[in-house]
């Protein structure tokens, strides 16, 4: 498709004071950069989702879920430009009554986080992090049937239904990390994406109680703090030189659309 959105041409400049930085597409070449920056303990001590450890044959999994992902969400892009151009007028957003009439993303969004840089050779994307959101795991629920329930209630409702919870998710490599750079990037794909194209007015992110760097993100992004919940994830004994049991407290955060937004 001509003026279609292609995966290997989606990028979102994320503005900072100092660094070229931008969100792109996923990128087979990342592979090593991603299992160097997730076998971290200063990345995977404050994160839940990634196996530890990260080998090849789970980066290789990640990839085929995350391209094939990409493909439908492009689709999603294209068929949502269409109907803009089609009837611009149309495109308003929010009102609870109209969201069923357009279409809408409505599963996982990730992008790999770069830092451009110029060098002799040429141009470097740098791999430095991703960042991503989908539909809420509520994590910070002990109670694995009410979870799950909760889970399923989210996850049928339909691409576009402002009732739908989603959840953020991120992570940089330890040399970019108090550089500002998150914030940056949450707020560029709150604002280019997941409102006017996820049409979300409730977002949550959490975090390990240990981890203020995250919180403080959200909380710079618009978020409220909710809750903590202690000991409310039980942490890979592998992480944590084989000690079972071990439990770490879940903070919850909340961003909720401002009709006014
Ligand atoms: C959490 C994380 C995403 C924050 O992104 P970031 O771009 O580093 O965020 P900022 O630079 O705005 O830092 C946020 C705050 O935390 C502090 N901070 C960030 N990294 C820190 C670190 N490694 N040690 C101590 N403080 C840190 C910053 O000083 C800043 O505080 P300030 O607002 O008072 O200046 C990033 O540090 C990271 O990837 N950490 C490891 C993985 C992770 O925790 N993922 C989130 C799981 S919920």
């Amino acid at each position: 498709m001509e003026s279609g959105v292609e995966s290997s041409d989606f990028n979102i400049p994320v503005p900072h004071a100092t660094l070229r930085i931008v969100l792109t597409p996923p990128r087979e070449s990342d592979g090593a950069a991603v299992i160097r920056g997730l076998n971290d303990p200063k990345v995977y001590m404050n994160l839940n989702g990634p196996p530890y450890p990260y080998t090849e044959r789970d980066r290789d999994e990640w990839y085929t879920k995350v391209s094939r992902e990409w493909k439908q969400n492009c689709a999603e892009l294209n068929a949502i430009r269409e109907r803009e151009q089609a009837s611009p007028s149309a495109g308003e957003i929010g009102t609870p009554s109209d969201w069923s009439q357009r279409p809408w993303l409505g599963g996982h969004w990730t992008s790999p986080i770069r830092h451009i840089e110029e060098s002799e050779t040429g141009i470097i994307e740098k791999f430095i992090g991703d960042i991503g959101v989908e539909r809420e795991s509520f994590l910070y629920i002990v109670d694995a049937e009410e979870k799950e329930r909760r889970k399923a209630e989210n996850d049928k409702l339909e691409a576009g239904d402002p009732n739908i919870s989603w959840e953020i998710g991120f992570w940089l490599i330890p040399e970019y990390q108090g550089r500002g750079i998150m914030p940056a990037a949450l707020q560029k794909l709150m604002a280019e994406i997941i409102i006017p194209h996820m049409n979300a007015h409730t977002v949550v992110g959490t975090h390990f109680e240990h981890n203020l760097a995250s919180r403080k993100v959200f909380e710079k992004c618009g978020f409220s703090f909710e809750t903590l919940v202690p000991n409310a994830v039980t942490i890979n004994p592998a992480k944590i030189g084989g000690v079972e049991g071990q439990k770490v407290g879940v903070g919850v955060l909340k961003w909720q659309r401002n009709f006014a937004d």
